[in-house]
């Protein structure tokens, strides 16, 4: 009701209420190479479209004459009390879409009580992140590297820095066919963006240093942590200019070696479920498994010990004509049974989209491009107005429902088409 009376009090809204119109206003505030990094899909993104039609096989019945006063979004996820069942997914590069990128993200996050889960790719190391916004729930996010060393440390430097869960990312052992992308000549981690979790980080730093050194004794002097950060900033500054400028930009050898040193850590497609219990080792905190759509990984995925499955597709951004999460969601809560707490994604854009992933077993619920456009067209406030609207609306469909708490929520409130 916040913000039905700021309307009614002539205020402007921070972003369009509505997603077509909110993913329009980001468009027209970003570059072409932006934009299409943020909105695109595989393929011929019929997974993106898919993840939306699997919404329109749900219908809310409206159950009016039942008090809903009071209303209450508060849910339970990981043993700690909640004040909503949403929670930012993990978004690389975002300082494509922002200056501020996830310095931004965490302090909307924050403001709201949202748990931001900090991607690998982020903009900003995690211990800056963290001091943008102390003391807010966050989670780190892992891309399973070829290193072990720079996995375990990275995982340190997240207990360090505060996280209260790891979530491991199993659906890029391969960077999905990103069609706009190549078509633009723009990956953006090919110009040294999105890749400060790693010049930040010790053991991805001595691993520079060994390349650089193999390729010259001139070249290895000027090789200190410091270096390796301000080189790389300093390429992609050029690179972020011109969008053409990746030679120009990667020439110096230095952010060369930082870069190429990214491009053979990233990730492995050798990972298996045997590796994946190797992150014991590394880390005490609980770990959510993200990128599950099979419901035989979802059951393994709880045998194998996860504190926690994340049913996601990337919102189609690997897989070109993937199965949709949504359709697969009442089959792997059947099986998980309770067992762990379900975050669910990929295609959500409001309220509604919400409930009914709730609806149908998510405990949580994750959005992921909605607040990347916020923050192209607002910064921190426009992250924290789109989630503000979602929250709005799944407080409303929640109330015309005839539900009172998130905890009510179940698949009787549904109709299949
Ligand atoms: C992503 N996603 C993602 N996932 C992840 O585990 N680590 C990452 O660094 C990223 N980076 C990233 C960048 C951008 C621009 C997008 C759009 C997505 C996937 C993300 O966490 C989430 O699964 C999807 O965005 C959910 O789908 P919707 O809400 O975008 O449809």
């Amino acid at each position: 009701s916040d913000i039905y009376r700021a309307g009614i009090s002539g205020a402007r809204p921070v972003v369009p209420a509505d997603p077509g119109r909110l993913e329009a206003a980001a468009r027209k505030a970003l570059s072409a190479e932006a934009f299409a990094y943020v909105a695109g899909g595989a393929g011929a993104e019929r997974t993106v479209a898919a993840n939306r039609a699997a919404f329109d096989r749900w219908q809310v019945w409206p159950r009016p004459l039942r008090d809903v006063s009071a209303r209450d979004l508060s849910t339970s996820f990981l043993g700690v009390h909640r004040p909503h069942p949403l929670l930012l997914a993990p978004l690389g590069v975002m300082e494509l879409v922002h200056r501020d990128a996830d310095l931004a993200i965490a302090r909307a996050a924050a403001s709201l009580g949202l748990p931001h889960v900090l991607s690998n790719q982020a903009s900003f190391p995690m211990e800056e992140i963290r001091d943008a916004a102390p003391g807010a729930a966050r989670m780190f996010q892992l891309y399973w590297s070829s290193s072990d060393d720079l996995n375990a440390s990275l995982l340190r430097r997240a207990e360090a820095s505060g996280c209260e869960a790891i979530v491991v990312t199993v659906d890029t052992h391969l960077l999905g066919w990103r069609t706009r992308d190549l078509d633009l000549a723009y990956l953006p981690f090919t110009r040294g963006l999105g890749i400060a979790q790693y010049t930040s980080d010790p053991v991805f730093q001595q691993l520079v240093r060994e390349r650089a050194s193999a390729a010259g004794p001139a070249e290895s002097v000027r090789i200190t942590p410091k270096a390796i950060a301000a080189g790389v900033s300093i390429a992609r500054k050029g690179a972020a200019l011109t969008g053409a400028g990746l030679r120009d930009s990667l020439r110096s050898p230095l952010p060369r070696a930082a870069v190429e040193t990214f491009l053979d850590v990233f990730s492995t497609p050798a990972l298996t479920w045997d590796d994946l219990a190797r992150a014991r080792e590394w880390t005490t905190l609980p770990i959510i498994v993200k990128g599950i759509v099979h419901p035989d990984d979802a059951v393994r995925a709880v045998d194998a010990g996860a504190d926690g499955v994340w049913i996601s597709n990337h919102g189609g951004r690997q897989i070109d004509a993937s199965v949709p999460t949504l359709a697969v969601l009442p089959d792997i809560a059947d099986r998980i049974a309770g067992r762990v707490p379900i975050v669910f994604d990929s295609g959500v854009r409001g309220g509604a989209d919400a409930f009914i992933a709730l609806a149908l077993g998510a405990t949580m619920v994750a959005l992921g491009r909605p607040y990347a456009f916020g923050l192209a067209v607002a910064g921190e406030a426009g992250v924290a107005a789109v989630v503000r609207n979602v929250l709005a609306e799944l407080d409303i469909t929640l109330g015309l429902a005839g539900i009172t708490a998130v905890a009510d929520v179940g698949r009787g409130g549904l109709r299949a088409v």
